[in-house]
């Protein structure tokens, strides 16, 4: 039976007590949004007309999806996050800052406080022998092409079973994670080895969600990067690998097509001297640019609880 309730006075003074309205204390701003949420989870109830079975089912998932630590894995899979790159594309071309460099998602997998060198880093630790050794590298300009300097590049990826570091325990310290800081060119360059792309653990929420909503959750295989230099916009990007199965089909929606980038096989023994390597290797090359501002909260990342942040040297 479809009952409508929604309009009346009984549920709407509901609302308004459960959002405090009718308290002195608190936040006015969070009253408004509870009000709102509440208002809109009531509505769909109405709508759809939820049992009490399949409304107590969606409180054990949240509650499940709380203790498998996935709820900041579950917001890209339901484009939350690029919902938020999209608003705040809109926001930069509102204040005339479009241009450079796109940026992208960072995903739930960064850790603060990665080893710092200057120009070069090798970001594997070399236990994995038989990964492709990857050659990464560019130039980072500002917005007239010239070379930007001192510039701090936080780059991390996952390992070839599509781990990271961190959350694998298995990993050790910060491997596949480094910082480095650009030379006077504006160059950075890192050896490590090719990442796989990443998948949701199969028998997680995220995953079971997904599946009820016919959705596979993986990720192309892709490489994650912070750039940072004081009097310009700090950038959070990836790059996708150009031929991955996902690399058009992430289920966290980060690819774009300015950030698909080739892997070029380097058979040349000469070339492959040039950087020690007695093999083979593949060379992926990532050109950044940034964008001048002067407005200091611009220049740094934004807040959110990350890894090892704030306890890192
Ligand atoms: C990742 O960066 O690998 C990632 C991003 C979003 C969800 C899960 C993983
Ligand atoms: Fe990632």
């Amino acid at each position: 039976m479809t009952v409508k309730t929604m309009h009346t006075a009984d549920v709407k003074d509901l609302l308004e007590k459960v959002a405090g309205f009718n308290q002195e204390g608190g936040n006015e701003r969070v009253k408004k949004i509870v009000h709102r949420l509440m208002h809109d989870i009531f509505q769909i109830v109405e709508d759809f007309d939820v049992t009490a079975e399949e409304f107590w089912q969606a409180v054990y998932y949240v509650g499940d999806l709380g203790k498998n630590g996935e709820a900041a894995l579950l917001a890209p899979g339901l484009g939350m996050d690029k919902y938020l790159d999209i608003r705040m594309d809109a926001e930069d071309e509102q204040a005339g800052l479009a241009g450079g460099t796109p940026r992208t998602i960072e995903g739930p997998l960064y850790v603060a406080g990665a080893p710092m060198s200057e120009g070069f880093a090798r970001m594997d630790d070399g236990s994995d022998e038989s990964a492709e050794t990857m050659i990464l590298t560019g130039q980072v300009t500002d917005e007239n092409g010239q070379p930007v300097a001192n510039a701090v590049v936080d780059v991390w990826h996952a390992n070839t079973m599509g781990n990271y570091s961190y959350f694998d325990q298995s990993q050790t310290d910060y491997n596949l994670r480094r910082r480095i800081k650009t030379d006077e060119n504006g160059r950075y360059t890192a050896r490590s080895i090719i990442p796989a792309g990443y998948g949701c653990p199969p028998e997680g929420s995220t995953q079971a969600l997904l599946n009820l909503l016919g959705r596979h959750g993986n990720r192309p295989a892709h490489i994650h990067f912070f750039i940072a230099k004081p009097g310009y916009k700090h950038l959070t990007t990836q790059i996708n690998l150009a031929g991955d199965e996902y690399t058009y089909d992430d289920f966290a929606f980060a690819t774009r097509e300015e950030l698909v980038v080739e892997a070029n096989r380097i058979e040349d023994p000469a070339k492959a001297e040039q950087f020690g390597l007695n093999k083979p290797f593949t060379e992926v090359e990532f050109n950044i640019q940034l964008v001048a501002t002067d407005k200091p909260e611009l220049q740094s990342r934004h807040e959110r609880k990350r890894a090892l942040e704030g306890e890192a040297a």
